[in-house]
């Protein structure tokens, strides 16, 4: 695969779980990394570990200023953007009826994963479009394709992310920068210690292969989703999740 070493890729939700991963690779392979993630603990242990192969930006990416803030920096830096991993999101509460699901809780939800897939998207591509080239990858989850009950606010938001990219996808197909979302089953990270057991077994049993994905599997997948020559696919949800979604 063509390399993606001195590209500029920001990882958001970099610090854990599957930004962390994909930032520790893509940053292995010599891209230059920019970490943008809320926790100001998760950053200084991120921090820790990957030292100057990433920059940290503590940013919250429900919020325009935070994210316009954080992609500035960048471009000061960098000149330019060539990848976005949107990996920040959360659940909110799960393994419990929408009847008792607080509006608040729902609207944090939303605000996360929804909105702050929109605003870093809309932050990034002027950049991108301006050089007719970029890969945007908004990390979704089966939950949006599917629906898993237990999950209204997770499952709501993560399709409106899956239809966001459709719809963007199209307005910048003829443009060089494809936007894509990706929808994966259970894989285990630090996002499940929010999440009941009994929900993680509900979704677990779902999966055709009666395993969790793995975190070097979603590596692959991303990497090659984001690399140059995936180059006539835009607007599209790519499917990670062991046979449970065929569609
Ligand atoms: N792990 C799974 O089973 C799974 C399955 C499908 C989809 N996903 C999605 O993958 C993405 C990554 O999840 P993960 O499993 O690595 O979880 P994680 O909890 O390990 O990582 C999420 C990261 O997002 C950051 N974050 C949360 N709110 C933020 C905010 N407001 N601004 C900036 N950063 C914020 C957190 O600090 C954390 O570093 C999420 O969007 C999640 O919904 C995960």
């Amino acid at each position: 695969m063509e390399s993606i070493q001195n590209q500029v890729a920001i990882v958001t939700g970099g610090c854990s779980g599957i930004g962390f991963a994909v930032a520790t690779a893509f940053a292995d392979e010599g891209a230059q990394v920019a970490i943008l993630d809320h926790d100001a603990k998760g950053i200084e242990q991120a921090r820790s570990e990957l030292g100057d192969q990433a920059t940290f930006h503590q940013t919250d990416i429900a919020s325009e200023s935070s994210v316009q803030e954080a992609v500035a920096a960048v471009i000061s830096k960098h000149g330019q953007i060539d990848i976005v991993v949107n990996a920040a999101g959360i659940t909110g509460k799960t393994g419990a009826p929408i009847v008792d699901i607080e509006l608040a809780d729902f609207r944090k939800v939303y605000e996360v994963n929804l909105q702050g897939s929109f605003l870093i998207a809309k932050t990034v591509l002027p950049y991108m479009v301006e050089r007719n080239y970029g890969r945007v990858l908004l990390v979704a989850s089966i939950a949006g394709k599917e629906g898993n009950a237990g999950m209204a606010s997770y499952s709501a938001t993560k399709a409106g992310v899956i239809g966001l990219a459709k719809s963007i996808g199209k307005e910048y197909a003829e443009t060089g920068v494809t936007i894509n979302s990706l929808a994966p089953a259970v894989v285990k990270t630090p996002i499940h210690d929010t999440i009941p057991e009994e929900q993680i077994d509900y979704m677990t049993s779902k999966i055709p292969m009666q395993r969790c994905g793995t975190l070097p599997e979603i590596v692959a997948a991303i990497r090659f989703i984001v690399s140059p020559e995936n180059s006539f696919t835009t607007g599209f949800c790519y499917d990670l999740s062991g046979g449970r979604a065929t569609y």
